[in-house]
């Protein structure tokens, strides 16, 4: 055979063996995350204030308060777990936080039955200045396999002139290749329209919008002029037009819960949660799990809500209808069913119609509706259902023909 031959030969099969690699690095990420994760984690709360012993004390609240029953699992430590680098570049835990180590808090979190979730960024900083992932991308994926890492949010400050898709491509291959499936929360706060590449990246999840504020409201400028703070109606707003881009294994992410962290009230947490799970949003609560109110747990536990969320046909809801303040959002589930909600954005309390054209469903069909909140059968109906909703309520209910 000639030398050419030969060297092509080679080259086929080495094309062959990096095809089979790339598929089996790509099948990594492709099994994650089917629905949307479920989880909790330390941002919305506690900030930069976490621990050892904080973070041990959620898991175990996790547990005990049902909320492990009812589907959460990840338990995520946010910014500020990190200090350092050692002279070997490895990233190093706060010691006076995390006295034995990150290792020593994901077996915890594991001996549970829960899985575990760190945070660090694609630039040279976090956005609270602590230690970024630039140029140690490969070296902190291994470091997190070894801690037995679950889940990587990956956050955009201090990226300077940094491509979002190329940076964020980089640590989902760093990932893969410490042979650990690790959950991909891309944090870009939707810059770059994630949507459009973050699947392709192998992100499991994309933030969509700026952070969340614990408030009901739409988009505020901050007091300084900036932009911008974030209610929960300002981030519904920012999600439509974006349903056609989720599915099982990449879900767009309207940023973690707020549910019980004393901005809203009652009434607002229930609408901000029926629409996370209408959105097939992850539900990561950010509330101190250890101390919650009865209402609170009512409204992260509502299992008839999280299964809309979590239906395995993996559609994002979307807005069907509007007029003024009332608005009408549906999602198509599994079974063929939908899951509607009947949202009053307004101060009084108002009737809200849902039409079944508005559903997808043809008029003059019967069908059966249930209160996902009241956990009632409501009876069967034709061509519309009516009812009336609190101010800055939701009516939840399932439409099933
Ligand atoms: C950014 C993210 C937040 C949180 C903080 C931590 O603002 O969007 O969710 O992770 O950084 O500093």
């Amino acid at each position: 055979m000639k030398m050419s031959r030969v060297v092509a030969a080679l080259f086929c099969v080495s094309l062959f063996l990096s095809g089979m690699l790339a598929q089996e690095k790509s099948a990594i990420s492709a099994n994650l995350a089917l629905t949307p994760p479920m989880g909790w984690n330390s941002w919305n709360k506690f900030a930069c204030n976490v621990s050892e012993d904080m973070i041990k004390g959620m898991a175990d609240a996790m547990v005990k308060s049902g909320m492990k029953d009812a589907g959460y699992v990840y338990l995520n430590i946010d910014d500020c777990w990190q200090v350092s680098r050692d002279a070997g570049a490895n990233i190093v835990a706060d010691p006076q936080r995390f006295p034995h180590g990150m290792k020593a808090v994901g077996d915890y979190i594991h001996s549970l039955g829960l899985k575990f979730g760190v945070y660090s960024d694609a630039g040279s900083k976090t956005c609270a200045g602590r230690p970024g992932g630039l140029g140690h991308e490969y070296h902190d994926a291994v470091q997190y396999a070894a801690w037995g890492v679950d889940y990587l949010k990956y956050d955009w400050c201090n990226t300077t002139s940094q491509d979002a898709k190329a940076s964020y491509a980089n640590i989902r291959a760093a990932l893969d290749a410490s042979g650990r499936p690790i959950v991909l929360s891309i944090c870009e706060w939707g810059t770059a329209k994630p949507w459009l590449w973050g699947k392709e990246v192998g992100g499991n999840l994309w933030r969509s919008t700026g952070d969340i504020q614990d408030r009901w409201g739409g988009q505020e400028k901050w007091p300084d002029g900036s932009c911008c703070s974030n209610g929960v109606l300002a981030i519904i707003d920012q999600q439509v037009g974006l349903q056609s881009y989720a599915g099982p294994g990449h879900w767009n992410d309207p940023d973690m819960l707020e549910v019980g962290n004393g901005g809203m009230s009652d009434v607002e947490y229930r609408s901000h949660f029926s629409l996370w799970a209408l959105l097939a949003a992850p539900l990561i609560a950010g509330n101190d799990l250890r101390n919650m109110r009865a209402e609170i747990h009512d409204i992260l536990t509502n299992k008839e809500v999280i299964a809309v969320d979590q239906d395995s046909l993996g559609r994002e809801g979307e807005r069907v209808a509007k007029n003024g303040d009332l608005e009408i959002w549906a999602k198509q589930l599994k079974d063929g069913s939908r899951a509607v909600v009947l949202l009053n954005r307004g101060a009084a309390e108002q009737q809200i119609t849902a039409n079944w054209e508005d559903l997808g469903y043809p008029g003059g069909v019967s069908a059966s509706v249930r209160d996902l909140w009241q956990h009632k059968d409501l009876g069967k109906f034709t061509g519309k259902f009516s009812a009336t909703v609190a101010s800055h309520g939701v009516v939840m209910v399932n439409v099933k023909p």
